[in-house]
């Protein structure tokens, strides 16, 4: 397994937003985590990330545990985020919002290079929009520099939040056409998606939560003809 999370809980304050959630994320593997609107999703991924710290259970990443290390940390050891809403430099190009996304290893010039290439084979706009400020990129053109920006420091584990959110159809079918490649070229992948029924097509398997809890967990399959989850999720 390449990370396991065991019986987690995260607070805002004294407000618990994940309770006693287990899930695991086997290497190379795609997995997606479904649910409604503030159900713990970003929670959960944010915990991950070691933006937030869980109050109880564990998390273990390549056999090492994770919950107290710093977000840096974490990044290093092969985890990396493309956050909710994007988090872009709106007035920095594309070029040096890829940078940004190596800042853990600023010295390796070469590699960090080679990496620019391989993000710009994934997502060719980008490359033909080196020198645009990102701010005036359309949400399509966007999402890819963030997701290329979270891949420039070539996670193991990448954690996609919404990365379909506001984008229309054609624009959604190539950016998930893209994370199936990524996924393919060996990166596991944690994807969070408001678009369930997207989401489980490229999915291995998934996990719904509900109100902070793990409520479902099981294969493509399993999640494509579970009823609750074909009501709920996938409207049919
Ligand atoms: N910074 C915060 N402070 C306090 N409560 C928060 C904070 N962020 C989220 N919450 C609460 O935690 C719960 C889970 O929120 P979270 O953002 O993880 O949900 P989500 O599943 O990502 O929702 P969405 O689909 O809207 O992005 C919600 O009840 C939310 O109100
Ligand atoms: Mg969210």
């Amino acid at each position: 397994m390449l990370l396991e999370i065991k019986n987690i809980d995260t607070y805002y304050g004294r407000a618990r937003a994940l309770e006693n959630v287990s899930l695991g994320i086997e290497e190379k593997s795609l997995v997606t985590i479904l649910g409604a609107n503030g159900s713990g999703k970003s929670t959960l991924l944010n915990t991950i990330s070691g933006i937030l710290k869980p109050a109880k259970g564990t998390m273990i990443f390549e056999g090492q545990p994770i919950s107290s290390l710093s977000t840096d940390a974490i990044v290093k050891l092969g985890i990396s985020q493309c956050p909710e809403g994007r988090r872009l430099f709106p007035e920095m190009t594309v070029m040096q919002n890829l940078r940004l996304g190596a800042y853990v290893r600023r010295a390796d010039r070469e590699g960090v290079e080679k990496d620019v290439e391989r993000v710009c084979e994934f997502f060719p706009v980008l490359r033909e929009r080196r020198d645009q400020f990102a701010g005036t990129m359309s949400g399509g053109e966007q999402q890819m520099l963030a997701i290329g920006r979270a891949l420039m420091c070539r996670p193991k584990l990448l954690l996609l939040d919404e990365p379909s959110l506001g984008l229309a159809p054609l624009v959604v079918a190539k950016i998930f056409e893209v994370i199936q490649e990524i996924n393919q070229s060996g990166t596991a992948i944690c994807l969070v998606e408001q678009n369930a029924s997207m989401a489980i097509k490229i999915a291995s398997k998934g996990y719904v939560l509900e109100s902070g809890t793990i409520v479902l967990a099981g294969t493509r399959e399993e999640l494509q003809e579970d009823p609750k989850v074909k009501k709920a999720y996938l409207g049919v």
